[in-house]
């Protein structure tokens, strides 16, 4: 039996999520909510719980947690060393959008981190997940709270819809603010890498470390000669049942093009739509699924997985998605496109 708490962020009540504390604290899984995407946690120090999360999500065991603390104390006895980058890190960018990957310490069973010798930690900055860690008085190890492979919930009722019935308790809320997942930062050799792209930019990283590279397995497709470093950005990911393609060049000529395939899509008896911003929308005879403004990428990203799970709702075959720009939150909202579309990318206009 899953318990369904509803909880405002900005009038929190207390009552209610110290049951979800006691929840954790006691060996339970809860979902909940922070500013990048839902999570579902369990406490990081109980390998017992934490093996709950991967049966709820039908997770594959090699792939690590994340563990999560309320506060910069949380941190030390979870790491055996933080660095000057790490440093540079916390107090810039926590709590906030990025986990930062250390040298791990003992005291994080290996369920965590599927035995790898690092931990990715993170310090939420929603009001609700930061007061839940705090009142379970444990660190929580928390990834997505989706069904694996399906793209990351960030709304209550994506939530409810993967976990209702897997999960002894659904924190409830609003629409997450950022809606795609905190960066991942490996600080652990002589240059931080990206391992996953977020919430925290590029940019804002270079600007505060100077030197920042990307992993490969960020912008082209890992194969055995590319294999990711963070172990989740290999497997298929926010796959939604329809077929997705991006397609990228100038807007006039992407909905022209998309006009003309998906009309050989129709014509093959197929459900199509495509994933278009404020400004492009109107150039498209076929349904449409607003994905916000190329003007404002949060608004993009706050809305990208929605819009993947809502062509499942509507029972969509072939879905085209506008590319976006790789600057900012362009990257992060481009990577899970390309892994929702398996990276078939169709270039128009090209020279
Ligand atoms: O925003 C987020 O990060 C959300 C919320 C709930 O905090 N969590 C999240 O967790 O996205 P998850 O498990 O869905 O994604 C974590 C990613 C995976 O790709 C995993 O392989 C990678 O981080 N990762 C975790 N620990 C790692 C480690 N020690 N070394 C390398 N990659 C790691
Ligand atoms: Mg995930």
């Amino acid at each position: 039996m899953t318990e369904i708490y509803w909880i405002d962020e900005n009038n929190i009540d207390d009552n209610l999520l110290f049951k979800a504390a006691k929840v954790l604290r006691d060996g339970g899984i809860a979902a909940f909510p922070t500013e990048t995407v839902y999570g579902l946690g369990a406490n990081a120090l109980d390998s017992k719980a934490v093996k709950k999360i991967f049966r709820a999500k039908g997770r594959p065991s090699d792939n690590p947690l994340i563990v999560h603390v309320a506060d910069y104390e949380g941190i030390f006895p979870l790491v055996a060393e933080i660095n000057e980058a790490a440093e540079t890190l916390i107090h810039r960018f926590m709590p906030g959008p990025i986990t930062i990957v250390m040298k791990k310490s003992t005291a994080i069973p290996d369920e965590v981190t599927a035995g790898l010798d690092t931990v990715g930690i993170r310090m939420p900055s929603h009001k609700i997940a930061s007061r839940l860690i705090k009142l379970a008085g444990v660190p929580v190890a928390a990834p997505s709270a989706n069904l694996s492979g399906k793209p990351s919930p960030t709304r209550p009722e994506h939530v409810i819809h993967d976990m209702d019935g897997r999960v002894d308790v659904i924190i409830a809320d609003g629409i997450c603010d950022i809606g795609v997942e905190s960066t991942v930062v490996d600080v652990t050799g002589d240059v931080p890498v990206i391992l996953r792209p977020g919430g925290v930019t590029f940019e804002e990283l270079q600007s505060v470390l100077g030197k920042v590279e990307i992993d490969p397995a960020v912008l082209r497709k890992p194969d055995k000669n590319l294999v990711a470093k963070a172990p989740g950005m290999k497997y298929t990911h926010y796959s939604p049942d329809a077929d997705v393609v991006i397609v990228a060049g100038p807007s006039e000529m992407v909905a022209a093009e998309v006009n003309r395939l998906a009309k050989e899509d129709m014509a093959e008896g197929k459900k199509v739509a495509v994933l278009a911003s404020d400004e492009t929308s109107g150039l498209y005879d076929i349904m449409v699924v607003p994905i916000g403004s190329q003007k404002d990428k949060l608004s993009i990203s706050s809305r990208i997985f929605d819009a993947l799970r809502r062509l499942d709702e509507l029972g969509v075959d072939k879905a085209y998605a506008e590319a976006v720009d790789e600057e900012g939150l362009g990257l992060a909202i481009m990577n899970r496109m390309k892994k929702a579309a398996g990276y078939r990318i169709i270039k128009v206009g090209e020279k």
